[in-house]
Order: structure tokens, then sequence, then C-alpha cells
């Protein structure tokens, strides 16, 4: 277990000051000026170093990103944009550092701003996220008043400030590109790539997009090390990681832990075990509502990282572990997030559009038998024609949690479809 001499996040359940004064107590604040006197080069470098990689879903490696940032300045202003949109289902990591921590953010922006030659930050807050938005505003004006916000920001060289902006409900303003257009006050929905935010990103000047989490532990890494950092996890999957655990779980909760901690442990450690005990478990969704479910047997071994998560064929995610034990409908239950995705495609892309409708009209009817085997395949068949053809990873995000359903309960559809047909057949003598 994650010892506390490690925690990055000393704040996360709010039990101490949020503010300022408590923010400082916990060395958030500390030596930041020596931080930015680093440079570009050397935070690059450093963040390179530690291997960290991106908390919003994809796991892509932060410095690399930072480094598509063009090195020279062509005029135009280069911008930080914080994904504060949280609405994966089953996530809610980013809420909580918002609510509890706000100034480990607003000091990561600054940070992280210098390495990617950035004066501001943009936040992008879900919509609904009111208090941990108020106390995001509080804590801005609070780091202006005291001059690590501004012009030469914590009396460094550097100018940075940092603005904030509420999303409106929308699932697929976290995309990226849809997130930059709803900054920029348009409909959200995703662009096509190339250009990539880098080159073409808000109002057309270079950006790059991190997720709060990603943000808020840089000036953590930076000032305990990265050799600290990387003895964290394991390989390539380096540090800690909040998980948020739902679901059938005894005591649902949000836990900062090392990455590669074995999933059983994780829960039955911190989220008071499965209901009715381990042998209870059915099956869990190890990263928001977009990755593949793993059964049982896979859950008593896997360590939860990027790497060991992906050889399960499922994924790390936002890390928000939606556990399900035997008394969950897990057709259903699968059926319900092909509904969401429906409700919150975009249209733009045909496969997306008609995809996510038609697959959870097949669900639906899967989830009471009302259905062919033969359709099992076709289902299937459809997952893959929407899966990688469409602009964003939404079309993904709707096909991979029946492949996962498919690849694991196949037999629990099948019986389904068989006992209807049995019960409609008794019913018609
Ligand atoms: C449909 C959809 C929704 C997304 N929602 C979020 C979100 O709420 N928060 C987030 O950080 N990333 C979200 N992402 C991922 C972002 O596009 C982007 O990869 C991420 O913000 C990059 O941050 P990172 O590199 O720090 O992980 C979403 C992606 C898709 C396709
Ligand atoms: S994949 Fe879906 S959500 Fe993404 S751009 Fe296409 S239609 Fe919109």
């Amino acid at each position: 277990m994650l010892q506390d001499k490690d925690r990055v996040f000393l704040n996360l359940y709010g039990h101490q000051d949020w503010s300022l004064e408590g923010a400082r107590k916990r060395g958030t604040w500390d030596n930041t000026k020596d931080l930015i006197a680093l440079g570009r080069e050397k935070l690059l470098e450093l963040i390179k170093e530690s291997e960290l990689r991106g908390r919003g879903g994809a796991g892509f490696p932060a410095g690399m990103k930072w480094s598509f940032m063009p090195k020279e300045n062509d005029g135009r202003p280069h911008y930080l944009v914080v994904n504060a949109d949280e609405s994966e289902p089953g996530s809610c990591k980013d809420r909580e550092i918002m609510r509890n921590d706000p100034h480990m953010l607003l000091e990561g922006c600054v940070v992280s701003g210098v390495a990617m030659g950035a004066n501001t930050a943009h936040i992008y807050i879900r919509g609904e996220y009111w208090e941990p938005l108020q106390r995001l505003e509080a804590a801005i004006a609070e780091a202006r008043e005291a001059g690590l916000l501004g012009k030469n920001a914590c009396g460094s060289d550097w100018d940075f400030d940092i603005e904030v902006t509420r999303g409106a409900g929308a699932y697929i303003c976290g995309e990226e590109t849809a997130l930059l257009e709803s900054l920029e006050g348009k409909k959200g929905q995703p662009r096509l790539k190339p250009p990539f935010p880098a080159a073409v990103g808000l109002y057309g000047c270079p950006s790059t997009v991190n997720n709060v989490e990603t943000i808020a532990v840089v000036p953590t890494i930076l000032r305990r090390g990265t050799e600290w950092w990387t003895s964290l996890g394991r390989p390539k999957n380096t540090g800690t990681k909040i998980f948020s655990i739902s679901g059938n779980v005894n005591k649902p909760c949000n836990v900062e832990e090392e990455l590669g901690i074995p999933l059983k442990e994780l829960i039955e450690k911190h989220a008071g075990g499965v209901t009715g005990g381990w042998d209870n478990l059915q099956a869990v969704v190890p990263g928001g509502s977009s990755v593949p479910c793993i059964p049982k047997p896979t859950c008593d071994s896997v360590l939860m990282d990027f790497d060991s998560l992906r050889e399960a064929q499922t994924g790390l995610g936002t890390a928000a572990v939606i556990v399900m034990d035997k008394s969950v409908d897990i057709v259903r239950a699968i059926g319900r997030f092909s509904h969401f995705y429906m409700h919150e495609s975009c249209g733009q892309c045909t496969p997306c559009r008609e995809g996510t409708g038609w697959m959870y009209r097949v669900m639906k009817r899967m989830a009471k038998g009302q259905a062919t085997v033969e359709e099992i395949d076709s289902l299937l068949d459809v997952t893959y024609q929407v899966e990688g053809h469409t602009i964003c990873a939404l079309g993904d995000a709707a096909a991979w949690p029946i492949q996962g359903l498919v690849r694991h309960f196949r037999p629990e559809i099948e019986r389904r479809i068989n006992e209807y047909a049995k019960n409609s057949a008794v019913a018609a003598e």
C-alpha cells in the first residue's frame, strides 16, 4: 500500500483547510519560483524522465505531448487548457482535487505553462461542479492577491494567469477538441485531426489539453524528484493515481494508490471489499464506462496500471473502478452504458450517430433475451464498424463495453435468448 510519506494529494478528503494558508502548510507554492527558473527545456526533460502519463483516459506521456508545442513563438500566444469536464461515468477524482486542494492545480498550471511556453491557462470545468468552481475561483483570487499569479508570477520573470470557464453538461465537451470548440463559444463538436491542438488549438493558437490530475501532480514530481516518482508504480506506469471506486463495494471511495496495485487489494483494502465477499464478484469495469469489463477470474490477479489492463483487453481509462456483484444484471448494465453513448453522440459521424442508437436498441432487446443467437455476432460486427471509424474516441467508447460483454459473458446472453424463446414457445402453445 502507498505509504503516507509518498502521498501527493494530502487533502483529498477535505479534512484540512483548502485555502492558500492550508495549501501552503501542505507544501504547495513552496519554491515555485525555483521550479519556474528551471526553464522550459529542463522542465520538459524532467517530466519526460518522470514517465508521467496523462490521467484523463488515454495515458499519453505528458512530456512528449508538451514537446509538440512549437519551440519558437511565432507571435501567437500558447495556451495550457485544463480538462476539468470529468463526465466519464464512474469518475469523480478531479472534482475532489478542485474542491479540496485547488491550489495544487493552480501551481501545476503555472509550472506546466512554463514548460509549454504558455502564459495563460484555461480551465474548462464541468458545469455541475458548483462547489469546486467556487473554490477554484476563490483560490485564483487568493493566488492573484499573493502575487502567485499575474505579472511576474511567484516573483519570477514569467507572467501567468488562469481563466475558468464552465461547461454546460455535454459529455462530448470532455473530448479535447470539442472542449476547445466549446471554450470558443461554439457547439461542442470534435475537430478533425490533424491539425492537432499543439499546432492549431484554442483560437487557432498552439495549445495543450491536459487532465486536472496530470497537471496537479507536476509540482510535487519536480520538488521531490523524478527518481522518487519513478520508484512508485511500475516502469512506464509510474507514480501514484487517484482511483474512484464505486458500485457494489461496502465503502465507495476515492483513494490515491500506486499504479500497479492489484485490483483485488485496491477493492479489499480501500473500499471495504465487494458486497457479499470477493466470491460474490461478477465483473469490474476498471476505468470508467468506456472500457471493457473484466470477469472475476481476471479481477483475481490483474494489476491496475495502463499496460497491465491493456494486456487484459481493457484499459485504465480514468481509473474509475465500477464493481458489479452477482446481483447485477450485467447485460442490462452494459445496455445502460449504450444508452449513455447514444445520448451523448454529437452526431457528426455516421457510424457513431447511427451505430450508437442501433447498438442500444439491440442491447435493450438482448437484456430481455428478445433476440436471436446470430444477432450476437451482428452486434459485434457493428461494434467493429464503429470502432476506429469515427472522428473522436466516443465511437470506440460506445463499442468497447459491448465487446467486453460478449467476450466474457456470451453464455449469459445466449442463456437469456434461449430462455426467452422457450417461454415464448410455451406461451404460444
Ligand atoms: C468522449 C470523450 C470524453 C472525454 N472526457 C474527458 C474528461 O471529461 N476529462 C478528461 O480529462 N479527458 C477527457 N477525455 C480525454 C481528452 O480528449 C484528452 O485526451 C485528455 O483531456 C488529455 O489529458 P491527459 O493527457 O492529461 O490525460 C475525453 C475523451 C473523449 C473521446
Ligand atoms: S465519434 Fe461520435 S461523438 Fe465523436 S465526433 Fe463522431 S459523432 Fe461526434
